[in-house]
């Protein structure tokens, strides 16, 4: 049975991102404000076409429609348009139909579900992934896998491409869209994406896209760049202020960086241990998750440099289909493996039970952190 969907999803990613037309591609959903209520959704088209709607709705005869705007940039002498639609008002815990584009050259009809609203008997999925390079393949394979979870929401640990160009970046969507267009994204930054202009241009995310938070349920999630040491000790203010006001009984940080990494090809992050890790500590941060180095390790509870069960886990997923590093082990290591592979976070009422597979779906770890 695996094989015989690994086989379709290998098919998936083969369709070329030529296939452009008149028909909007590249559609993805992600969020610029509250996931209960509101929904994001980019895509692409021939650069003439600028009419930018969304029709939407309970069923696929959707009555509602919003419109929104487009923007272009060149790249490589070719002009490339971008559309997005914010929808807003929407209902909670729902799911809905919609279609993107503009009158005759319509996509898909596709759903995506908003955020339910918190309760104490809420539970929901989400998955983290990251580094996929120019592993074209295995992201498909694995976001077919990751499909079949069913998740709310998938987190991207950075470098989605090698160098950003947007040959890379249309590769990408191809083996992304079919899953993306009805999954949102929320990324971080990575070094890859190198501060280019085609990531913020091609992605949607809160805020300034560089660090921003949001509630979804009883967690707490924070979304930081920490690609240089400037920018680092530059967010430490907005993060002291982001974890003093957070009420939510879990805190999940999301960064490009390890703090803690066995990985032999880079290793721990001097700038984030010296600058974020005592604020993570200090505001009770449950988890953090990284890519940059391609692998998959899991730290002990580590807190004032040694292992506490008060501490903060460090969880390092870089293994979304670039090459592998030779992974290592360390004092703080619990789990280290180098596979490709990708993380489901159940959220329950007073757990995270987290699940890690790889490119077979065959488990490679599972671990739960519980609250009274
Ligand atoms: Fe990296």
């Amino acid at each position: 049975m695996r094989r015989v969907l690994s086989g379709m999803f290998f098919a998936i990613v083969l369709v070329s991102p030529a296939l452009a037309g008149e028909s909007p591609w590249a559609i993805h959903l992600s969020w610029q404000h509250d996931p209960t209520t509101t929904m994001t959704i980019m895509w692409r088209t021939d650069p003439g076409i600028t009419e930018s709607v969304v029709e939407y709705g309970p069923t696929p005869e959707y009555r509602e429609g919003t419109t929104g705007s487009s923007h272009t940039y060149t790249y490589a002498g070719e002009e490339v348009r971008w559309h997005i639609v914010e929808l807003g008002d929407l209902s909670p815990g729902t799911t809905y139909h919609y279609r993107c584009g503009a009158p005759g050259h319509w996509s898909p009809d596709h759903v995506f579900t908003t955020a339910p609203e918190d309760s104490p008997r809420l539970t929901y999925k989400f998955a983290v992934m990251g580094d996929s390079r120019g592993g074209y393949e295995v992201l498909g394979t694995l976001l077919g896998l990751v499909a079949q979870e069913g998740v709310d929401f998938i987190i991207f640990t950075g470098d989605l491409t090698d160098g950003g160009s947007q040959y890379e970046y249309d590769r990408w969507f191809a083996a992304a869209e079919s899953v993306f267009s009805e999954i949102p994204l929320i990324s971080v930054h990575g070094n890859h994406e190198a501060m280019l202009p085609t990531y913020f241009e091609e992605f949607a995310f809160p805020g300034n896209e560089k660090w921003f938070s949001f509630d979804y349920g009883p967690v707490h999630f924070v979304f930081l760049l920490s690609i240089s040491e400037a920018y680092v000790t530059e967010q430490r203010p907005w993060l002291l202020a982001d974890l003093r006001q957070n009420r939510s009984p879990w805190t999940i940080v999301v960064a490009h960086k390890p703090a803690f990494s066995a990985d032999e090809s880079h290793g721990p992050t001097r700038y984030v241990l010296d600058h974020w890790v005592d604020i993570f500590e200090r505001y009770g941060v449950d988890l953090y998750f990284n890519g940059h180095a391609h692998d998959y390790e899991r730290t002990w509870p580590i807190k004032r440099g040694r292992i506490d069960q008060e501490g903060v886990v460090y969880v390092t997923t870089g293994g979304a289909g670039a090459p592998l590093h030779r992974n290592g082990r360390d004092w703080w290591t619990a789990v280290s493996a180098g596979v490709h592979h990708y993380i489901v976070v159940q959220v329950r009422p007073h757990q995270l039970r987290v699940v890690v597979k790889d490119l077979q779906g065959e488990t490679i770890d599972r671990f739960i952190l519980s609250k009274p």
